[in-house]
């Protein structure tokens, strides 16, 4: 009888025996693996409006319970005896290999849940070799968490402003720090009716959170010499005015006393809300943004096969599947029910990713099975951001890699290829 050869165990393996040995130290993981226990820390951890800013909803909230019904719906059925000693997780997106289907989403307004915010994001993604999709709406500059990113993969996010000259800068910067993929996101041309938020009357947008990107944008701040004074609160001068002041002056960039006589974070947030987004836009907008760029375009928030026909024919090199984390249209599909029939209508021309409710390997093969290429994770990672920083972040994606490939592994397939439609019962 021959002997089964040494394998290397794999970086799954070698995650679960390190966890494993350090409970038998006493030492218990700092990030909860357990996603409830992660959300309650991350809630501790953060003031109470910015919690309910990150984890709510749009309305009742159905969307996002739906997001999680919808995954749990799927059910995988495992095959044996098909040699999973070797399991290759990688996937390919435009010409480069990833390690793993996961991707960051891009969350705004992340110095929400820690003062690093999308710096230590960034330095996370990269040490884990995840790509990032910077966030239109983030916290720090582009160009900042580029730079902390070496030669990792990074993307854009855009909101498509009303300034067009606005939107060709965005681009631009995108290109010359180094993302290699624009994604515009669809699905926000008005934020949705988000219910936790109204309650608290809270914008972060308006206390000056999570304007960097057009702070530190020369055709944004050039703008800001002929725009009005700024938003004055309804109801004269409160205290609660003041204390919004003194936080605008705060997160605006220079100092913090220069900029509590200055007109500049007031107009920047006037200016802000005048031009962030473009409810008017059509499909026939799209050449324009393909003229600005020769980087791969994908759009965000798909979610009805004929709207994904038409990316296809309007020349979109990929689409995400997204009801952007039940954050909109309050009674809108799971993403992941929307998958089956927008595969069938892209035909594997151009990838497919998806997001909303990814919350362990299992999402990740389930989508995968159903025609997605890869998955982009959401408040997950903003969770770990909260309890852990940098360091957080990091937990969160070698945890959800690791599960992925035992899911993987254990379901019978050896690499992302092997997994399709036979993989799932279906609902
Ligand atoms: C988001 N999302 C988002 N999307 C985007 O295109 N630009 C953005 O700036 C943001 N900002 C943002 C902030 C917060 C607090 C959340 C929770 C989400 C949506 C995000 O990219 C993604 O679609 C969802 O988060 C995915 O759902 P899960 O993984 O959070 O369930």
């Amino acid at each position: 009888m021959s002997e089964a050869p040494r394998l290397d165990p794999g970086p799954a393996r070698l995650r679960q025996i390190d966890v494993y040995l350090r409970g038998v130290r006493g030492r218990r993981p700092v990030v909860p693996l357990d996603l409830a226990r992660l959300e309650r820390r991350a809630r501790r951890a953060m003031s109470r409006r910015g919690f309910a800013y990150l984890a709510g909803g749009a309305g009742l909230e159905s969307t996002l319970v739906e997001n999680r019904a919808a995954f749990e719906r799927q059910r995988i059925v495992p095959r044996m005896l098909r040699d999973v000693s070797a399991r290759d997780t990688s996937v390919e997106l435009f010409g480069r290999r990833h390690p793993s289907p996961f991707l960051l989403a891009p969350i705004g307004v992340l110095e929400l849940a820690h003062a690093d915010a999308d710096l230590a994001a960034a330095r996370a993604a990269a040490a884990e070799r995840v790509p990032m999709i910077f966030s239109n709406q983030a916290s720090v500059p582009m160009e900042r968490c580029a730079a902390a990113m070496g030669d990792s993969e990074r993307w854009f996010q855009l909101y498509w402003s009303t300034s067009d000259e606005l939107v060709a800068s965005f681009v631009g910067r995108a290109e010359a720090c180094g993302c290699s993929a624009i994604v515009v996101t669809l699905d926000t041309t008005m934020l949705g009716w988000r219910i936790r938020d109204l309650d608290y009357g809270y914008l972060p947008f308006l206390l000056g959170k999570g304007l960097a990107q057009y702070t530190s944008d020369p055709v944004f701040t050039a703008a800001l010499d002929q725009a009005g004074d700024g938003t004055a609160a309804p109801g004269g001068v409160t205290p609660a005015a003041v204390r919004a002041l003194v936080q605008l002056a705060r997160a605006y960039p220079g100092s913090a006393a220069a900029n509590l006589r200055s007109r500049l974070p007031r107009a920047a947030v006037r200016r802000f809300l005048e031009i962030y987004s473009r409810p008017s836009l059509t499909w026939d907008d799209l050449p324009y943004l393909r003229g600005l760029t020769r980087l791969p375009i994908l759009l965000k928030g798909i979610l009805h096969p004929d709207d994904a026909r038409l990316a296809l024919e309007h020349g979109a090199d990929g689409i995400v599947v997204s009801n952007h984390g039940g954050r909109q249209v309050d009674g809108a599909i799971a993403s992941i029910d929307a998958l089956p029939p927008i595969a069938a209508a892209i035909g594997g021309r151009i990838p497919i990713l998806l997001d909303s409710g990814v919350r362990g390997g299992a999402d990740a093969f389930k989508a995968l099975a159903l025609g997605a290429s890869a998955v982009l994770v959401g408040r997950p990672f903003a969770y770990g951001l909260a309890v852990a920083g940098e360091a957080g972040v990091r937990e969160v994606l070698r945890n959800l890699a690791a599960d992925f490939e035992l899911t993987m592994g254990l379901a019978g397939c050896a690499s992302v290829a092997e997994i399709g439609p036979s993989s799932l019962a279906g609902p």
